[in-house]
């Protein structure tokens, strides 16, 4: 037993003297390594008789234990020298004139992110996050669409193969509504968020990916109705696209999550062969594009998120962030966005220097 004693004393007086991490991992290894004297130790209690085994084998593993506990604080100090030591010998001028040519630019998407949530802070909007991988029920169900709802098949999910330990369906949410749920029931009423985010839909072409960003907003108060959403719109998209004349059109529609349901339009008008969002879209060159979702809350989706809809009201809207930056920026290959292409990023990113801002405009001024 006192042989024990004396190699722990050897192994640990010589780990506490240890002069590099190096030397210290072969000393580890030399221990408590697969061939390392501790665990060659080990190994032999199973050839001992029950009585030797339970004399020796607390021993053992109790020098096993100090050998251990010996290493890992060498480690910690041997760490922590090194650290201090850069601390001390490195030095950064910040008075270094910024480079020439500076790498890098903000996404369009993250810009137009930054550009959304600015707006809507200043309507008094909170930004609110959800994950990207969600469970069917706040995906689907609570938001008004069953296991058997038609409005499920048109969403080409992408489901996992296994239900997690609470025997949950798990996916990719397939829109940023789940997010309207998670704040319901986090916080009550009221509400006013925007919840941006990538969401994921089997689905590929120019104008599809199978991961793409929407922006989901969600007002929840007493006595809210259309006019609010309406006015809400009209001002967030005229401070989008900095144009006073943006005209909307609310098409009655249909989505499980509201009622009544709207489907908003805004009007274009032709300017040297190109489409330009302004004016009047019933005019002659004029027209309609489809731009988002929208609708008054439905009760149902109240009372799953534990509200009383006698009570509490509210509107919500989704659009997709990537379709904002093309309208807006003049991109036309969605799949562009996402194949990381420097040449695409340094033509259509911004500068990390300009951050869009109420007082100074929210566009980019490229
Ligand atoms: N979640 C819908 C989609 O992905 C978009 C949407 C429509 C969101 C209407 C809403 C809404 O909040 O009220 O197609």
């Amino acid at each position: 037993m006192s042989e024990l004693q004396t190699r722990k004393d050897q192994a640990i007086a010589a780990i506490d003297a240890a002069d590099n991490l190096d030397a210290l991992e072969a000393l580890r290894v030399e221990a408590l390594g697969k061939q390392g004297w501790i665990s060659l130790l080990l190994k032999t209690l199973g050839q001992m008789s029950p009585e030797e085994r339970q004399n020796q084998a607390p021993a053992i593993q109790a020098a096993r234990g100090e050998v251990a506990d010996a290493i890992a604080a060498r480690k910690a100090a041997l760490e922590n020298a090194e650290l201090e030591r850069r601390l001390a010998s490195e030095t950064l001028d910040l008075s270094l004139p910024a480079p020439q040519a500076p790498r890098g630019s903000v996404h369009p998407v993250s810009q137009v992110m930054d550009e959304l949530a600015e707006i809507f802070a200043d309507l008094g909007f909170s930004v609110a996050t959800g994950p990207e991988i969600e469970d069917d029920w706040h995906n689907f169900t609570a938001l008004n669409m069953a296991e058997t709802h038609p409005a499920r098949a048109m969403h080409d999910t992408f489901y996992f193969p296994d239900r997690d330990a609470e025997k949950r369906q798990m996916l990719l949410r397939t829109h940023t509504s789940p997010v309207q749920i998670r704040s319901m029931v986090a916080q009550g009423a009221p509400i006013r968020i925007i919840a941006p985010g990538r969401v994921y839909r089997s689905d590929s072409d120019a104008t599809h990916t199978p991961m793409f960003h929407q922006i989901e907003g969600l007002v929840i108060d007493r006595d809210i109705h259309l006019g609010h959403l309406k006015w809400t719109l009209e001002t967030f998209l005229k401070a989008f696209f900095e144009r006073d004349d943006i005209v909307l059109r609310l098409r009655p529609s249909y989505f499980p999550f509201t009622e009544p349901s709207v489907e908003v339009d805004v009007g274009w008008q032709a300017v040297n062969g190109r489409r330009v969002l302004g004016g009047d879209g019933d005019a002659p060159g004029h027209g309609w594009m489809e731009l988002l979702g929208s609708g008054m809350v439905n009760r149902r989706v109240l009372e799953f998120a534990g509200l009383d809809p006698d009570e509490w009201q509210g509107f919500a809207f989704g659009v997709g962030v990537d379709r904002l930056a093309m309208l807006k920026y003049g991109m036309d290959d969605l799949r562009a966005f996402f194949d990381g292409d420097a040449r695409w990023l340094a033509h259509y990113g911004f500068s990390a220097f300009d951050q869009p801002s109420i007082s100074a405009g929210v566009g980019a001024r490229a």
